[in-house]
């Protein structure tokens, strides 16, 4: 039986695509992600991304990027620098939340895709791709390429809304861009670029507010950088962000945070 050309995710697919994490497994056997997003001008997004790679299933978490302080006093297991290209080591860049669309961001998304990894593309990385004309950089790239928009960023690529096809949609832009699409909303979707898609069913509406979606693209460089193909690690981030919602929506009004927090009880019920 092959697998069908559309999946609704579900549980067992996702236990089953965690990677097994033996007791002998040491920080870097795990996998580390590099995180590189966050500005001056928006430090949280840098905080929240690595809140979202934090929880995932990496042993280490490398921070790049101009939020450096605010990272390191929320999460001080992250080792920071200031540049993609002083990083070191990673298995999978996270990109884009928060970054900003000057110079020196787009230097840092160039640097990022250099790097013979996996990629997380989110946010200001895809705004960059449109004015910087760095598509060409992808087709050319070996390593897979996750790109996670809303509905603004799909049509900001696209040059129209998703509509109500959101299956077609992705898989337009995934064929377009070579590239696994993480089409987010109400309805979340996966497109790969050789035509099979997911449909994600534990989405919930306390999701829609800001910042979540930076916990997603974290989360999601995690699964990367642990190993995870690319649509099985966009499925997978998907699937769980979702839960993790209606996890942290158990204690009240959500916030972002409360998401990246709520992955841990809901990661470990999926053990
Ligand atoms: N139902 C289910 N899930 C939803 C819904 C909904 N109605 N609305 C949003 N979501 C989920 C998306 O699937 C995604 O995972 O919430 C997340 C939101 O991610 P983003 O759209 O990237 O938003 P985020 O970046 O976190 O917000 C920061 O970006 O575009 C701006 O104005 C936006 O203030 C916001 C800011
Ligand atoms: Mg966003």
């Amino acid at each position: 039986r092959g697998t069908p050309a559309l999946q609704v995710i579900e549980r067992t697919d996702v236990a089953d695509w965690w990677p097994a994490l033996g007791a002998s497994s040491e920080k870097y056997a795990r996998g580390v992600v590099g995180v590189a997003t966050g500005s001056a001008t928006y430090p949280g997004a840098a905080v929240l991304s690595v809140a979202g790679a934090l929880a995932g299933p990496t042993g280490l978490v490398r921070y790049a990027g101009s939020a450096k302080d605010e990272v390191l006093h929320q999460h001080p297991s992250v080792i920071a620098t200031g540049r993609v290209a002083d990083a070191g080591r990673v298995q999978a860049w996270v990109c884009g939340s928060g970054l900003g669309t000057g110079e020196e961001s787009a230097a840092e998304l160039r640097a990022v895709l250099a790097a013979p990894v996996p990629v997380v593309l989110d946010a200001d990385a895809l705004t960059l791709l449109v004015d910087g004309k760095l598509a060409d950089r992808l087709r050319g790239r070996d390593a897979p390429i996750v790109v996670t928009p809303h509905d603004r960023e799909y049509a900001r690529l696209c040059g129209e809304m998703p509509g109500e096809d959101r299956v077609a949609a992705a898989l337009r832009l995934a064929a377009w861009m070579n590239a696994v699409v993480l089409l987010k909303g109400d309805r979340t979707v996966v497109g790969t670029p050789d035509g099979r898609a997911y449909v994600n069913p534990t989405g919930t509406p306390v999701l829609a507010t800001g910042g979540t979606g930076d916990v997603l693209a974290g989360l999601l460089g995690s699964l990367l950088a642990a190993g995870l193909a690319p649509e099985r690690a966009a499925a997978a981030a998907a699937y769980l962000h979702g839960l993790a919602g209606r996890e942290a929506a158990r204690g009240g009004p959500v916030t972002a945070p409360d998401v990246a927090a709520a992955l841990r009880p809901v990661l470990a019920r999926l053990a």
